[in-house]
């Protein structure tokens, strides 16, 4: 189990590459975590990061893919391959003794720091309704 760091390390909306356990970790806007593999689902080439166009991308044979590992760009037949991530006691911790393999991308595949804990969004603020004499948005 490989600790990444604290929750707050990775800032939403950031791609962190870890290049000696070949994972990038993402976090979403939404503040979900992903742990990508590396290795592209083709013919097993080292994907990179291009900030650029928004993609991971293989030097290989051409293949794109989204932030959530997604294919874009065949040849690759599939999405990137995932690793299990925990989030525990603040610390963010990817499993890289087995690769998960995946043949489709799935929103549950994405995990949360519990509520409040450090790095969260704070607790949405209270919706006031509209009454008699305020302005209407
Ligand atoms: S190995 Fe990545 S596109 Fe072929």
């Amino acid at each position: 189990m490989l600790i990444a760091g604290l929750v707050s390390d990775f800032p939403p909306g950031t791609i962190t590459p870890f290049e000696q356990a070949r994972f990038f970790l993402i976090r979403f806007a939404d503040g979900g975590f992903l742990a990508l593999s590396v290795v592209c689902p083709h013919l097993a080439c080292v994907v990179g990061w291009d900030a650029v166009r928004g993609r991971f991308t293989c030097p290989c044979h051409g293949s794109e893919f989204e932030r959530d590992g997604r294919v874009v760009n065949p040849p690759a037949p599939r999405p990137l391959d995932r690793y299990t991530v925990l989030i525990e006691n603040d610390r963010v911790k990817v499993d890289t003794r087995q690769v998960l393999r995946r043949t489709q991308t799935d929103a549950a595949d994405l995990v949360y720091a519990p509520p409040g804990a450090a790095g969260t969004a704070p607790e949405a603020p209270p919706v006031v309704p509209f009454g008699p004499g305020q302005p209407n948005p």
